[in-house]
């Protein structure tokens, strides 16, 4: 009995070590492509598997100062130091290390921290991380497993934006087109679209694109069936880098 025990450990010892870290997938693409409703489809399909941390960009917006504030319709939103980003590199390098985390809300309607102060998580198997700009930093990049653009035409993206933003994140028409105009486009075309050639899958028309989103969910499959991610922690989320109030 003793030399089986002694066998048995010989071959524990001699197994390769398994790192214990969450699969990252990064999921970028312009304003309204469809990012969200994307990472909604692959956690939907992921179900069965105590899946997804999402984690959004938007919820490392830094906090505007006063007179920032007092000027929010000039104030860049899309330009990447719009971001916290060494607050969301901590994030996502504990998380990669299996440590909990608090993911703040950010509140699109005050342009600020939601008074509602965090979200408390653990970490999962796979880890989501969404924005328009998660692939413009290379530490952010490099954190990353799997990196997926949303394609989606900039009319579609317009209108769907107009549509949100007047009926969910407390906008007129004016002052959405001004700030697509003046902001948001600008900032697409020198930071966001740059940044697309990082990514190892562009998905066209997004969350109409079922075939892409099957496919995507059938490698994070095989990934979490290797060695390389271990089926450790409970649950799986997603983090926006915008969480949405
Ligand atoms: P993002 O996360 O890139 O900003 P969302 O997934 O939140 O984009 O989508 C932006 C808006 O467009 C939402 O109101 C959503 O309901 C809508 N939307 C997303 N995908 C489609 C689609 N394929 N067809 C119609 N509307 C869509
Ligand atoms: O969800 P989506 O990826 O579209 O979120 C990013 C967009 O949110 C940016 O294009 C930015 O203009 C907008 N935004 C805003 N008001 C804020 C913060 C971000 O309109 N306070």
């Amino acid at each position: 009995k003793s030399v089986a025990a002694a066998a048995a450990k010989a071959v524990e010892n001699a197994l390769p070590e398994v790192p214990k870290q969450p699969f990252v997938i990064g999921v970028s693409g312009g304003t309204a492509s469809g990012k969200t409703t994307v990472c909604d489809m692959i956690i939907q399909q992921l179900r069965d598997h105590r899946i997804v941390l999402v984690n959004q960009q938007d919820s490392f917006y830094r906090d505007l100062t006063a007179d920032e504030a007092e000027h929010a319709n000039d104030y860049n939103f899309d330009h990447p130091d719009a971001f916290d980003t060494e607050q969301l590199l901590e994030c996502m390098r504990k998380l990669k290390n299996g440590c909990s985390v608090n993911i703040p809300k950010y509140d699109f309607k005050n342009h600020g921290r939601s008074s509602e102060g965090f979200r408390r998580v653990n970490t999962s198997d796979v880890v989501i991380l969404e924005g328009i700009l998660v692939f413009h930093d290379s530490r952010v990049r490099d954190l990353m497993d799997m990196k997926i653009f949303v394609d989606t035409d900039a009319d579609s993206r317009l209108a769907r934006r107009i549509i949100r933003d007047t009926v969910v994140r407390g906008g007129d028409v004016t002052s959405v087109l001004e700030r697509y105009g003046k902001f948001v486009k600008p900032a697409f075309d020198d930071f966001v679209l740059p940044s697309k050639k990082y990514a190892d899958v562009i998905i066209p028309r997004g969350g109409d694109n079922h075939v892409a989103v099957d496919l995507i969910v059938q490698h994070i499959r095989t990934k979490l069936g290797q060695h390389d991610v271990c089926k450790i922690y409970p649950n799986v989320y997603v983090i926006h880098s915008t969480f949405q109030i």
